[in-house]
């Protein structure tokens, strides 16, 4: 492997996605910022140009609506072959955006790039704290139900067809929605995407959400889909932990993010599906999903120790390769190459990873941080990747796959946040 030449591709990929202050996913396929692809920008960024990586964090930030939530796509500015564009959000406001969020890893993320530039980067860290706070608060007040995370649609979670809402997604009705044209079908083979049936219940819960003006109360109230997301939990847990961190660099009081994470480590517990693993549970019947997936093994990452948990990860990395599947591939709903309902997904790995070692699983860590060079050494800087013989999926030149590389998984990178 000739790491320096990667690295150079690695960064060639983050400056051609830059489009001038914010960096796009991938060109075609999604053209706008999205938000938690932000923040992975930015760790990568900060490898090589922390300036740059600051910049990448504040315009996440000028996305930012009053209520403090952060929204999952910024639509800066004009761009083609994407939908639902702001047409279909509705949402009225500059930068235009969607109106639902995704995972906060922006703590975790800002206090890495902090790490790599203490002496500026303390001005910003200034600027964008009581921004981070106004997020987090959003979200204990809004989201967070006996200590677990919420999401109101499958987007928010960031595993957008994951297993983990099947049932849920089954009493959305998605009969009415009218006509639309999907975009992402035309970028990427029918056969990796989420089907027709799941998208017309996407926009129904979009509709429905715009119908009350994002108003969170009667999304809450009333809204058709409300599941406990245990990959939003863990994240957000960790994000309060990192949120703690910075707060007391900056002497700034503390007493509301310990109250956080007390909430939120007692809601962990909720989510243990007694089949074995952490688990996603529907909020409007109480069942949970049945399917353990990849966000299950976030538990590291968010703090927690299991020994159960260990020995699933094991069987399951005993049947694949490469990393972490985004569904148990002995589960009946396993596809390969389906999007989150099989594929690995570099980020993923890289997040399951640092929890790992942070948690002493130093050699299972180090086996997947090694999976995950190998697999983008030899397959290339793709979206998503078959779980049985690495095949590419997904758009290519992708911006947080480069990040992962140059932030984690490259044998030039720190390795940990
Ligand atoms: C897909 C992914 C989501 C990601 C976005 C842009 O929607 O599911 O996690 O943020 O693409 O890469």
């Amino acid at each position: 492997m000739d790491a320096d030449k990667i690295d150079r591709q690695a960064r060639r990929i983050l400056r051609g996605n830059d489009r001038g202050g914010y960096t796009v996913p991938t060109a075609g396929l999604y053209p706008y910022q999205w938000n938690w692809d932000s923040c992975f920008a930015a760790w990568g960024f900060s490898t090589f140009d922390v300036k740059r990586a600051w910049f990448e964090i504040h315009t996440l930030f000028t996305g930012q609506w009053d209520n403090g939530m952060v929204p999952h796509i910024i639509f800066h500015k004009r761009a083609d072959g994407y939908f639902p564009g702001p047409d279909v959000w509705q949402v009225d406001r500059v930068p235009h955006t969607s109106g639902i969020t995704q995972p906060p890893v922006a703590a975790t993320l800002i206090r890495s790039v902090y790490d790599a530039d203490k002496h500026y980067g303390r001005v910003h860290m200034e600027l964008i704290y009581g921004r981070l706070v106004a997020w987090h608060r959003w979200f204990m007040k809004n989201r967070v139900e006996e200590g677990m995370a919420a999401i109101t649609h499958p987007w928010e979670s960031g595993r957008d067809n994951a297993a983990d809402w099947d049932a849920a997604l089954e009493n959305v009705d998605g009969s009415n929605v009218g006509d639309y044209t999907r975009c992402d079908t035309l970028h990427v083979d029918a056969a990796m995407r989420p089907s027709k049936a799941d998208y017309d219940r996407y926009l129904a819960i979009v509709q429905f959400s715009r119908g009350v003006e994002w108003d969170d109360a009667e999304i809450a109230a009333n809204g058709p889909f409300r599941v406990a997301d245990v990959g939003m939990t863990f994240i957000l847990l960790r994000a309060c932990r990192d949120l703690l961190h910075i707060a007391a660099e900056l002497d700034h009081y503390t007493g509301e993010i310990e109250g956080w994470i007390k909430t939120l480590e007692a809601g962990v517990e909720r989510h243990w599906n007694p089949e074995g693993f952490y688990d996603s549970l529907d909020l409007r019947t109480g069942v949970f999903s049945g399917a353990p997936g990849s966000a299950s093994f976030l538990a590291w990452y968010a703090g927690m120790q299991s020994e159960d948990l260990l020995t699933l990860l094991t069987d399951i990395l005993d049947r694949t390769q490469f990393g972490i599947a985004s569904l148990d591939p002995r589960r009946q709903r396993f596809d390969a190459l389906r999007y989150w309902r099989g594929p690995i997904w570099p980020v993923v790995n890289a997040m399951i990873g640092l929890g790992l070692a942070e948690q002493g699983h130093t050699l299972l860590a180090a086996k997947l941080r090694r999976d995950t060079q190998r697999l983008i050494a030899e397959h290339g800087f793709y979206e998503y990747f078959s779980p049985l013989d690495g095949a590419p999926a997904g758009g290519s030149s992708f911006t947080w796959t480069a990040a992962i590389w140059l932030a984690w998984a490259g044998p030039h990178a720190r390795g940990r946040l």
